[in-house]
């Protein structure tokens, strides 16, 4: 990596704000699914190893410039002293600060001795975060000596705690989790081994028709499910009745195809389907395979039998794998099985370098249990997106150079 990593930084009784993702689903204040947290336990762990004095910040949710107690950050201090109690043996270490800047934040992270831990309130409590306010990257650089910023799911957006606290520091270096996304997802797009086969799905391809553009560049083969691949197969003439369209976008998925074809990209698109006659988990189903038709008033929810043999073959030959977007309505039992079996297909490469993205594969490859049989589980949405379709992220680019 050209940027500098904790591992390059002289921790030793300095106070490090680390800039962390704690954007965790809360349902009635308590964590729903703490995987973002755990994620950051090596860095946070590596630097209280280094004896630094450690102010955690991040947000949570959009409160939009304001404190919104629904969105604070306090209920997760009790969760955190668990894990580092796990991790650490020690327990009793970690304080809160109800607000992330002023006269508290300073004085809190002032007493702080090395091996202790400061977590910060909300820092979209304040407008000056999402702004990239100069004067409260500041105010956020006075409460420390050195800055890592490990909020991969975060590095797209330019705000103060990403970017702006950067002008504001000596020295601002990149953490563990952050290290280790860029590595695998910078892989895939500079030197993946081939075959490289990447599997992208949703139910919208104006969300992710850069990825796929930027990937024709880089895969040997493009499996193209759920919605988004009604617009594709529009595109080649096919009338799919009720299924998902997006009209103004049906250029542009011939011209995808029309790419893959000048670049020699074996693209593939379903070749049967489960329809279904409503929006619904009581719908009634069938299974409809070729290039017919659909029947007007049914429409497409998930790839069918043939279309998981034919995917499952180029999963199995390929020694890359990059899955972001589930096949189907996942979210619906009746048509959840394209994106399960995906999952299971995927775990199943033993030989492969697999990275799975986004929130639905993400949650898919948990649910079929095969989550520890992945390489690499990006905690990053709009980032990694981004980061796919070959941008700049700019809590990247402003950390210090080595
Ligand atoms: C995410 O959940 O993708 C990140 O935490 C970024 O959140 P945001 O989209 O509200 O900036």
């Amino acid at each position: 990596m050209p940027k500098l990593s904790i591992r390059d930084l002289d921790l030793a009784h300095k106070r490090v704000l680390i800039r962390v993702d704690f954007n965790v689903p809360l349902k009635d204040g308590l964590i729903t699914d703490d995987t973002r947290i755990r994620e950051t336990l090596p860095t946070i762990e590596y630097a209280l190893r280094h004896k630094a004095k450690v102010i955690l910040c991040s947000h949570l949710g959009r409160p939009k410039g304001k404190p919104v107690e629904s969105m604070s950050l306090r209920p997760l201090v009790a969760r955190l002293r668990q894990l580092l109690e796990q991790v650490l043996n020690v327990s009793e270490n970690v304080a809160f600060s109800p607000n992330c800047v002023g006269e508290i934040a300073m004085e809190l992270s002032s007493q702080l001795e090395s091996g202790q831990t400061l977590l910060l309130e909300n820092l979209r409590f304040h407008p000056g975060e999402e702004a990239n306010d100069p004067a409260f990257a500041a105010q956020l650089a006075a409460l420390c000596d050195l800055y890592v910023n490990d909020a991969f799911g975060s590095a797209h957006r330019a705000h103060a705690s990403t970017e702006g606290i950067t002008h504001f520091v000596k020295q601002s270096a990149a953490g563990l989790l952050m290290e280790k996304e860029l590595n695998f997802l910078g892989k895939v797009l500079t030197d993946p081994d081939h075959p490289f086969v990447a599997i992208i799905g949703g139910s919208k391809i104006s969300g992710k028709i850069d990825v796929v553009d930027n990937l024709l560049d880089k895969a040997d083969t493009l499996l193209i499910g759920g919605g988004m691949a009604y617009t594709f197969l529009n595109a080649l003439g096919q009338t799919t009745g009720k299924s998902l369209i997006e009209a103004d976008k049906v250029g542009v998925a011939k011209a995808a195809l029309d790419k893959a074809k000048a670049k020699g990209v074996n693209l593939l698109l379903p070749v049967d389907h489960i329809l279904a006659d409503k929006f619904a988990a009581d719908a009634k189903t069938q299974v409809f395979s070729g290039n017919g038709p659909f029947p007007a008033e049914f429409m497409a929810l998930d790839i069918g039998p043939a279309t998981i043999d034919l995917f499952a073959k180029e999963i199995a030959d390929a020694h890359t794998i990059l899955w972001n977007g589930p096949m189907g309505v996942f979210e619906l039992a009746p048509f959840a099985h394209g994106t399960n079996a995906i999952a299971e297909l995927v775990a199943a490469n033993e030989n492969a370098t697999t990275i799975v993205g986004g929130g639905d594969s993400v949650a898919a490859v948990h649910q079929a249990g095969v989550a520890d049989r992945i390489t690499h589980i990006s905690t990053g949405g709009g980032a990694s997106l981004e980061f796919l379709e070959g941008k700049t992220l700019p809590g990247v680019a402003a950390l210090t150079d080595k």
